[in-house]
């Protein structure tokens, strides 16, 4: 059996990490160590560190294109250390973020351009992507209100506090995506309770990585 990558992507309050903790609840007892689970930015030790950086919310003075090296930073040492090594032993990797979040929110919400953020990120992917991309839909007011409603003032970080004009960006930016990918990227619809769509996510996951499900 091949390992697969899948990523789960959208904007801020879609509720991927609420399904992807699901997720792994219900898979860890069927997969046990075949089940790799990874965050961005984030993933292991390194990436960890420069995700603390990148939310540091004392770092105001942080340049756009200075965030995007250091996504792109994290998200290699992500692959080299923890994506790849558990796709060669045939696991299933499931990452919260990968390269759709930097082209959305460094292309498009800070304005770099999302050809441009693609082309940069090709030096610490070398072309690597997800086999399967879930993209959870959801209109940009409706996922800022779950954050407003939910997150407590200790929890806010750096990206929390851009204006919605921003996460218009990154929603169109999203959007682009989708319709440019329509193999890789496969859409839910975020806005319904959290139990359709942790269905409708199992549904796609038994179509395209039907035999770890
Ligand atoms: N389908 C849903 N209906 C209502 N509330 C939801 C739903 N999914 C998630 N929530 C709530 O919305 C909040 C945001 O969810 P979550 O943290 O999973 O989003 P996220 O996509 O991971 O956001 P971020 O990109 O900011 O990490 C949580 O408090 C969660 O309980
Ligand atoms: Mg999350």
């Amino acid at each position: 059996m091949a390992g697969k990558f899948v990523t789960f992507e959208g904007p801020d309050g879609a509720g991927k990490t609420t399904v992807l903790n699901k997720l792994l609840d219900n898979l860890q007892l069927k997969l046990g160590s075949k089940l790799v689970t990874s965050r961005e930015p984030g993933g292991n030790h390194i990436a960890e560190s420069i995700r603390n950086v990148i939310l540091d919310r004392e770092n105001t003075k942080m340049d756009s294109r200075t965030e995007a090296l250091l996504y792109a930073a994290s998200r290699r040492q992500n692959i080299v250390q923890t994506v790849k090594p558990a796709l060669s032993e045939n696991k299933l990797v499931i990452c919260d973020r990968f390269l759709d979040s930097s082209i959305a929110y460094q292309g498009g919400g800070r304005k770099i351009g999302e050809q441009l953020v693609y082309d940069m990120n090709q030096f610490a992917t070398e072309g690597f992507l997800p086999d399967l991309t879930i993209y959870f839909d959801i209109p940009v007011e409706v996922g800022l209100k779950r954050i407003a409603k939910n997150r407590n003032a200790n929890d806010i970080d750096r990206l929390d506090v851009e204006t919605v004009d921003f996460h218009k960006r990154v929603h169109k930016a999203y959007q682009d995506i989708v319709h440019d990918n329509p193999g890789r990227v496969k859409v839910v619809d975020a806005t319904k309770p959290i139990a359709d769509v942790y269905s409708d996510v199992l549904s796609i996951m038994k179509k395209h990585v039907n035999e770890f499900m």
